[in-house]
This record gives C-alpha cells, sequence and structure tokens, in this order.
C-alpha cells in the first residue's frame, strides 16, 4: 500500500502522543509508599482519558538504585516492590484494551554493579562473562566527558577482586557492556525479543552514542558500530512489525540523524534535544530566532522517521548544546540560584516553577511543543502542572509522587498519614488531577482538549514545515500534508504581537482549532501576551 493515509496507521509513532511515567512514583495500592503496577493499571483509564496513545515506562527491572533504576541487576524480571511480572502482563493487557501502546526503557550501555554478569566477570580475567564489560590493565587517562561532574571524578573505576580498570560512561556502579562482543549483542536481542513477546511495543534506547561507542572501541572486530543498531532493529521487526525503537541522542542535527540510519533502518525516533534547548532560550528572551534556526536546520529525516518534542523529561533540563553565554541567559531567566541548577549544564526544576506559576505562559509552551513538526511527549504530572522539591537531591527533584487529591499523600499512596513515601511530595500540593478535573478552566482539561486536537492534525506530524516569521516575539509556521494545513502562532512575548495570517490560492477562511475566533487567509490579527491560535484553512 502506498496511500498516505493508509500509512498513517502503520507508522503510529508518527502520530503518537508519548507519556513518560515511572511506575514507582505514579500510583501506590498497597500501602507501602512505593508505586506500583496495579496502581497504573488502575490509571490506565485516566492516561486514555486523557488522549494517551504511547506509555513510556521508566526502567522497572530489579536494580539497586543508584541511578533511580538506570541501574539494572536483571533484564527479565520487574522489581518486586513494584509487583510480579504477572502484574506488568495485566497492565500491558489494561493499555492494549484501551487502544494504547506500551514502550520501555531499554538499558542495554551498562548492567549494574550487581548483575550476576558482573558479579562474575570481576573475579579475574578468565571468568566468565569477563568480557562482557570493558577492561583495562594500565592505569588509564584523566576523563574529558563526564557525565556526573562533581559526582564521578573518572570513567574508570579499579577493581580490586579483577586487579583491572573497567570502563563507565556513568556512576561507578554502572558498568559499561562491550558492546564489540557478539556474546553481549545476544543479549541484547534476547531481552529486546523478550519484553516484546509479552506484548511492549518497543523501547526508549537509553544514551545510543554511548551504546555504540563500545562497539566502535579498539577491540571491536565491527567495522560500523552503527550495525549494532540496524541489526536489532531488523530483528525486533521482524518480531514485531509496529515495534519502535525511540533513542536518546542529545547530539546536534548533523550527527543525530545518523542514528536514523539509512532509510530508516536504525532508530525510528529520537528526541528532539536541539529544538527543545532553541525553544527555552527563545522563550527567555522573548525572541523566536533559537527556534526559526533550529526549525531550519533540521535536516530531512528519513518519512518513516520521527522527532519527539518534549517540554521536559526526568532528567535535569539539559542545555549543553546552547554556547555558555546562551545557556547563562536561560539559567538567569529560568533557574538563576545554584541549587536549580545541575551539572553546570542545566536545570533541575519543572516548567510551571520557571514561569513563575503563569497559566498563559505555560500553556503558551504546551501549544508551542504540540504543534512543532514532530511527536508529542509528556511527563507525567505536565498535564497538571506539577512542580518540582528542590529538597530532593539531584535530578530525582523532578520525580516526585503524581499528586491525585489534596488528601494525604496528595493521593498517590494509601500508606497511613505520616508514613514515609519512596520520595517526598513538594511542599505545594494544591495541584492536583481530582480538583482540576471539576474545573472546565484547568490545565487538565485544557491538556485533554490540546491532545485531541493534536490527534486530528496529522499535518503536524507528517506534513513539511514552513517558518513565516523569523524574528520578533511571534512564530508563525505552517504544516503540509496530504493536501492539508494547520497554520499555529505563537506569541512568546509579554506584549499583544501583531502577525499576518498566510493565503494561499482556494482559502475562504481559516478555522480556529483551539478556540472560536476564525480568521481570514492574509488577515493582520493582534495575538495576546503569550497568546497561541492553531488554524486550519477551508475553501
Ligand atoms: C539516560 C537517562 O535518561 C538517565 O536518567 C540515566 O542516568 C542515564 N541514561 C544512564 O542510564
Amino acid at each position: 500500500m502506498t496511500g498516505k493515509r493508509t500509512a498513517t496507521s502503520d507508522l503510529w509513532w508518527k502520530n503518537a502522543v508519548i507519556y513518560c511515567l515511572d511506575v514507582q512514583t505514579f500510583f501506590d495500592t498497597n500501602g507501602d509508599g512505593c508505586g506500583d503496577l496495579v496502581g497504573l493499571t488502575e490509571r490506565i483509564d485516566y492516561l486514555a482519558g486523557l488522549g494517551v496513545t504511547c506509555l513510556w515506562l521508566m526502567p522497572c527491572y530489579p536494580s539497586p538504585e543508584r541511578d533511580d533504576g538506570y541501574d539494572i541487576s536483571d533484564f527479565f524480571t520487574v522489581d518486586e516492590k513494584l509487583g510480579t511480572l504477572g502484574d506488568f502482563a495485566e497492565m500491558l493487557r489494561t493499555a492494549q484494551d484501551r487502544g494504547m501502546r506500551v514502550i520501555i526503557d531499554l538499558v542495554v550501555n551498562h548492567t549494574s554493579h550487581q548483575h550476576r554478569w558482573f558479579r562474575s566477570a570481576r573475579k579475574g580475567r578468565d571468568a566468565p562473562f569477563h568480557d562482557y564489560y570493558v577492561w583495562q590493565d594500565e592505569k588509564p587517562e584523566a576523563s574529558e566527558q563526564l557525565v556526573f561532574p562533581g559526582e564521578e571524578v573518572s570513567n574508570w573505576a579499579w577493581d580490586e577482586d579483577a586487579g583491572q580498570w573497567y570502563f563507565h560512561r556513568f556512576y561507578s556502579e554502572q558498568p559499561d557492556l562491550n558492546t564489540a562482543n557478539p556474546a553481549v549483542r545476544d543479549e541484547i536481542a534476547k531481552i529486546g525479543g523478550f519484553w516484546l513477546a509479552l506484548g511492549v511495543t518497543g523501547y526508549r534506547i537509553d544514551a545510543v552514542p554511548f551504546l555504540l561507542e563500545e562497539a566502535a572501541g579498539p577491540e571491536s572486530e565491527h567495522k560500523d558500530p552503527h550495525n549494532l543498531l540496524r541489526e536489532l532493529s531488523r530483528y525486533l521487526s521482524r518480531r514485531r512489525g509496529d515495534a519502535v525503537l525511540l533513542g536518546e541522542v542529545n547530539l546536534p542535527y548533523e550527527q543525530a540523524t545518523e542514528f536514523f540510519g539509512t532509510n530508516g533502518d536504525e532508530l525510528n525516533m529520537m528526541f528532539n534535544f536541539p529544538l527543545n534547548q532553541a525553544m527555552y532560550l527563545a522563550l527567555a528572551r522573548k525572541d523566536v530566532a533559537p527556534i526559526v534556526k533550529a526549525l531550519k536546520s533540521m535536516p530531512e529525516i528519513p518519512a518513516e522517521c520521527q522527532w519527539a518534542n518534549f517540554v521536559r523529561n526526568h532528567d535535569e533540563l539539559s542545555l549543553d548544546k546552547l554556547s555558555d553565554s546562551e545557556r547563562a541567559e536561560v539559567f538567569e531567566a529560568f533557574g538563576p540560584e545554584e541549587d536549580m541548577q545541575l551539572y553546570g549544564r542545566g536545570l533541575r526544576r519543572r516548567l510551571p516553577s520557571m514561569m513563575d506559576g503563569d497559566q498563559a505562559r505555560i500553556r503558551l509552551v504546551y501549544s508551542l511543543m504540540f504543534s512543532l513538526p514532530g511527536t508529542p511527549t509528556l511527563f507525567y504530572g505536565e498535564e497538571i502542572g506539577m512542580v518540582e522539591n528542590l529538597e530532593i537531591e539531584g535530578r530525582l527533584a523532578c520525580r516526585t509522587p503524581m499528586q491525585w487529591t489534596a488528601g494525604t499523600h496528595a493521593g498517590f499512596s494509601s500508606a497511613p498519614d505520616g508514613a514515609r513515601l519512596c520520595r517526598p511530595l513538594p511542599e505545594d500540593q494544591s495541584v492536583n488531577v481530582t480538583d482540576q478535573r471539576r474545573d472546565p478552566d484547568s490545565l487538565l482539561n485544557w491538556m485533554e482538549r490540546v491532545i485531541r486536537r493534536r490527534k486530528e492534525c496529522p499535518e503536524l506530524g507528517w506534513g513539511t514545515v514552513t517558518v513565516l516569521t523569523d524574528k520578533g516575539a511571534a512564530l508563525v509556521h505552517r504544516c503540509d500534508w496530504d493536501g492539508a494545513t494547520v497554520v499555529a502562532a505563537h506569541n512568546l512575548g509579554d506584549k499583544p504581537a501583531k502577525i499576518t495570517l498566510p493565503k494561499d490560492d482556494g482559502w475562504t477562511v481559516l478555522e480556529d482549532l483551539l478556540g472560536t475566533q476564525d480568521a481570514k487567509p492574509g488577515e493582520q490579527i493582534t495575538l495576546e501576551p503569550y497568546g497561541y491560535r492553531w488554524l486550519r484553512p477551508r475553501s
């Protein structure tokens, strides 16, 4: 089949709404203060009602939790504090029944140091699994690229038992796997196959460039490290036709797009980090130029591939690709205090705090993100405007429990009052699902409406973007696909902004998709401060 509309159903990720959550902090049903899989299953209807089409679950595997579950000690089951594999399967089946796909984190750049492979590997160079990891006899040179500066001083750690140094890109409790080793690649395939067999639709692949780094290591027999992704992608799509690989690749566009491969034979999706960082710079300056620059430099990607856009994710808001002075501008605007910043490159706040709680500005940002070319991705709690808790260390500040009610523990847990939760809530718990459901003007109800509209606008996911403005506070862009168009206008500024709407042969009216103010093609309109419009031309 080649019909464009027909293809939309196959390439579901081109027009999906992704929602990321951590089971641990979503909903606790057994009163132990920790969210669980039964809790998530109970709340699937809430997510379906919001309009989510794909859940992305942060790691559920057993883990000593050095890196909030990104240090895995067993790839083939779930952490017992979350429930059982049976609970996982029930959750999948419920999501599927409500028309929602589930993808999970595939974290195979490294394991936990508690994984049985590493426990064996460190027994010596002849030990089973020793060559699953990356070792060195000589004391390594000082590391240049530290992911956790201030927490780690080197990417190599000395292992007393092995009498060697091992490589770790992240914490020293996360030894890197030697992906040049064919046996490790087989293990990765087995893990990928296992969860697909249970019913997930694919993976958010952690730390992709680092994963390929070892595949290109000095001892690698593999000429092209990208073969790892190519083989994995081919294999997973043989197992499941609609399997998706969504990669974490925080690199400039020219380098990032290599990971889509030729004709999309590697990753299907990638997070759009450059656009995200440009968006914050533009917001800080109240000037659209950085977004325009990013949109114009976005390379053409294979038709089957897609960018995943986001406002915030579970890590710090990384601004690492901005220049030092640009980053300083964003810090100044949205996180001036040292405690709000992390690793010298990012902010550990959620959007509503960065926008000083200004509802108009918060909505402007989400409207913008939803209208940019790509697939929108939400982080749990964004739909109600949850804020972070800076009392919690590091990145975990924005991973607090979901706020369901105004009651005890924000309705997250049935644990007795005063009992400890897996993570403390923010001081202000006035933001919650129950209250917002009752208020037609709430962010939650607004978000639900925007998501519905977004799903009705495949032009934004599939189309070709044209930017119609290039400076000042107002961004006007259009997305065209299959003979249809959506025009979006956003005012990043705190003053009214005049814009001229586009016109085209045969257009008679621009239908207002989010409000009630239809416009005329070519008309000059004024956007209110932080105002936004989505318009569809009709003949
Ligand atoms: C990226 C994840 O987003 C982050 O949370 C984690 O620390 C690293 N990868 C290591 O797995």
